[in-house]
């Protein structure tokens, strides 16, 4: 479970990158994040992971208060909240295996184990016959799910992928959104920020929309519906109802 409540973020250079953003995700929903360059996508990102603190408001991760974690509780949120960034961040020296099993090294976990865990995840995203190459050797979608794969690696329970269809074409782009829709039906609530309005009007997911910091639409969005205000407001109150529904049942 996923809350953010009246979060405001604003930087020292007195941009906001966020305005008052209250939002709740449910554990193991899938989630669109959208909006323009500069909306404030990332910048949500990195306030679920303790990367950086909202000037105003309460994020809750699960049962955790992430605004007052202690700092020694930092790994134990970062191990439940996978995230695949937009530079994808792996290493240009190490093989794939090598980069995936990292996470797993730095927690202690012996080799033999790693190897299996690494192996599975690896099998998992369609990568174990490039185990051994280097990023450099990897295409835009295999260095995309090398960084999934990175990214699962410690089992979490919320994935968050920042724009991972931003540089490829678009069928390499449907299979990265199947690959994240699979992780999705296993179980982990998935949380994927893009531009690519395409794959989002063909699916009916939840969309979150996101415009200069400010959250203006949540709702499940219907590709074959009229795109008018009327339609926008009928799925927004789609949403809301089975959340009520959804909340009467627990
Ligand atoms: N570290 C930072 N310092 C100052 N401004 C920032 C910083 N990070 C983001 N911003 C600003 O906050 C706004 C939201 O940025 P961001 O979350 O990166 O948007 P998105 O990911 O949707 O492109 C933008 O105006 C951006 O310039
Ligand atoms: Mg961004």
């Amino acid at each position: 479970m996923i809350k953010l409540d009246n979060v405001s973020k604003k930087f020292g250079t007195g941009v906001f990158g966020l305005s008052d953003i209250t939002l709740s995700v449910d554990n193991g929903e899938f989630v669109f994040l959208i909006g323009p360059t500069g909306s404030g996508k990332t910048t949500i990102f990195r306030l679920l992971i303790r990367e950086t603190l909202p000037t105003e408001g309460t994020i809750t991760v699960n049962d955790w208060d992430v605004v007052k974690l202690p700092k020694q509780k930092i790994p134990h949120l970062r191990k439940k909240v996978g995230v695949v960034f937009q530079d994808l961040k792996l290493l240009l020296d190490r093989t794939t295996f090598e980069n995936i099993s990292l996470p797993l090294e730095v927690s202690g976990v012996n080799s033999d184990e790693a190897k299996k865990r690494v192996e599975e995840v690896l099998t998992q995203v369609g990568l174990l016959s490039h185990k051994d190459k280097f990023p450099i050797q990897l295409s835009g979608g295999e260095l995309q799910r090398a960084a999934i794969a990175r990214a699962l690696i410690l089992s979490p329970e919320i994935l968050l992928a920042d724009e991972p269809t931003g540089n490829l074409d678009s069928a390499t782009s449907w299979e990265i959104v199947k690959l994240l829709s699979d992780i999705n039906e296993k179980g982990t609530t998935v949380i994927m920020a893009t531009h690519n309005a395409d794959i989002v009007k063909s699916l009916s997911k939840r969309v979150i929309e996101l415009e200069k910091g400010h959250l203006v639409n949540d709702g499940i969005h219907k590709p074959h519906e009229a795109k008018n205000g009327h339609e926008e407001k009928e799925t927004r109150k789609t949403h809301e109802t089975s959340y009520e529904e959804r909340e009467k049942k627990e």
